[in-house]
């Protein structure tokens, strides 16, 4: 396996594979958990080279947010990536994907407004044009055939194919599925800052999802009901503090009032201090 810190290094080595073989890129911010993994996974199993980049992306933090906290354990993602088959890491500075923090003179990418004034966007302003921004160089850095990504940011996910499609950006891009630890909690790197106790709470969230879900199997299609089923199930069984709860389109993220064919059941909540983020997708079969 190979590990890149430059874009010029990067782009030298893909450019003698370009020809010959497919290549899938992986973006992430490191810390890699199962969920990680299971893209990882995916990727190998369907193209030749796999590029994962390991950045922690200023952009799409807000001053307020856990940049400087935010877990970096380079080696042990390299180990991570190495045993699963990876070909190489692109784990790039901040200076050298020119998003200093300090550095205000960038060219943003901007997603529509109507994806960004629903779920996470209204809480984190300024955090998809941050995403949109460094996916946007990544896919023009890598050039990958293929781009993964989990749907447990189903958001971020609807956000990019849209990106791709309005940029008429060469590649395709594949949403998989969200990966649960056996209690039901999503893998993500913000476990890390949870207690064991602020841990077992935080499976409410899930819980609350699936409430939801057993109400949509029997037949229930009003949003305003579902919500109220994954709040109920939550303030129940935990002091879980919910940011918001809400059912939206999964493409175009616009709030449903009821669930015609499909809807993106999300909530974001805070665990003590950790702020966590779930979803579950109702789809009428
Ligand atoms: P990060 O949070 O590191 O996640 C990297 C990718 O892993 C994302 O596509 C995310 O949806 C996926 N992922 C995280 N937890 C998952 C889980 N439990 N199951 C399945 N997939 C999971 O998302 C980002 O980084 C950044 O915003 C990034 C896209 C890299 C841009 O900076």
């Amino acid at each position: 396996m190979r590990l890149f810190k430059t874009v010029a290094g990067l782009r030298t080595y893909l450019a003698s594979k370009k020809d010959k073989q497919t290549i899938g890129l992986v973006p992430t911010m490191g810390a890699l958990h199962q969920g990680h993994l299971s893209l990882i996974h995916r990727a190998i199993a369907e193209v030749d080279v796999v590029v994962v980049s390991i950045f922690v992306n200023p952009l799409q933090f807000a001053p307020h947010e856990d940049l400087g906290q935010y877990p970096r354990q380079l080696e042990t993602d390299a180990k991570l990536c190495e045993q699963s088959g990876v070909t190489a890491i692109f784990a790039p500075t901040p200076d050298e994907m020119g998003v200093d923090p300090t550095f205000d003179q960038l060219t943003q990418v901007i997603p529509p407004s109507s994806m960004i004034s629903s779920l996470c966007g209204p809480f984190r302003p300024g955090h998809f044009q941050g995403v949109a921004t460094i996916i946007t160089k990544l896919l023009n850095i890598v050039s990958p055939d293929v781009a993964y990504f989990g749907e447990k940011d189903a958001q971020q996910l609807a956000i990019i194919r849209q990106l791709v499609q309005d940029l008429n950006l060469p590649v395709i891009i594949k949403g998989c599925p969200i990966i649960r630890e056996p209690s039901g909690l999503a893998y993500s790197s913000r476990n890390q800052y949870l207690s064991d106790k602020e841990k077992k709470e935080a499976i409410a969230l899930y819980q609350g999802l699936e409430s939801a879900k057993q109400a949509f199997m029997a037949g229930e299609r009003h949003t305003k009901i579902l919500i109220a089923c994954v709040k109920d199930t939550i303030t129940s069984h935990s002091d879980i503090t919910i940011q918001y709860i809400e059912c939206v389109h999964p493409q175009t993220l616009q709030p449903l009032d009821t669930i015609e064919e499909a809807g993106l059941l999300a909530i974001a909540a805070y665990v003590g201090s950790t702020r966590l983020i779930d979803n579950v997708v109702l789809r009428l079969r």
